[in-house]
């Protein structure tokens, strides 16, 4: 599996922990930036993340922001991605398998760097469910034509 990994300003506090825990579990990625604190716009990372995924050329993404969520908003308008922001447990391992999210969203001001890499590893390894969730992925799919 290949990761595209981008953040901005407000995120890039949790990306060396989750760096670290995806190199420690052999999965490689490719870091798409911001690579400093500067103040960066986070669309701009989102739409490089999100594309990357929509193309193929990345499995998944993570996109880090203060919240998650300007970065989930942005990622969320690229046709073919499924952009999670959460911050527990139950919904890091249910966006995998009830939503097959593609791209997972956190918050730097939100989350310890800790608890990031944790609702990363659930996300990567609860498979989806199939079923009658790939109907509710295709009706969703549906209002992208
Ligand atoms: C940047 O200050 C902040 O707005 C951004 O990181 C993010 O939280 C947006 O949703």
């Amino acid at each position: 599996m290949k990761i595209a990994i981008g953040c901005d300003h407000g995120g890039i506090v949790l990306k060396p922990a989750i760096l670290e825990f995806l190199d420690k579990k052999g999965i490689s990625y490719e870091d798409l930036g911001t690579y400093t604190t500067d103040s960066v716009d986070y669309p701009v990372y989102a739409k490089k993340v999100a594309d990357a995924v929509a193309s193929g050329a990345f499995e998944k993404g993570i996109l880090l922001c203060g919240t998650g969520i300007g970065m989930s908003i942005a990622a969320n308008k690229v046709k073919g991605i499924r952009a999670a922001v959460l911050s527990d447990e139950f919904s890091a391992a249910a966006c995998s398998a009830h939503n097959d999210a593609n791209v997972l969203c956190l918050g730097g001001r939100v989350l310890s760097p800790e608890k990031a890499v944790k609702l990363v590893d659930l996300w990567l390894t609860t498979p989806f469910e199939g079923s009658r969730h790939v109907r509710r992925l295709g009706l969703i799919a549906d209002m992208e034509k």
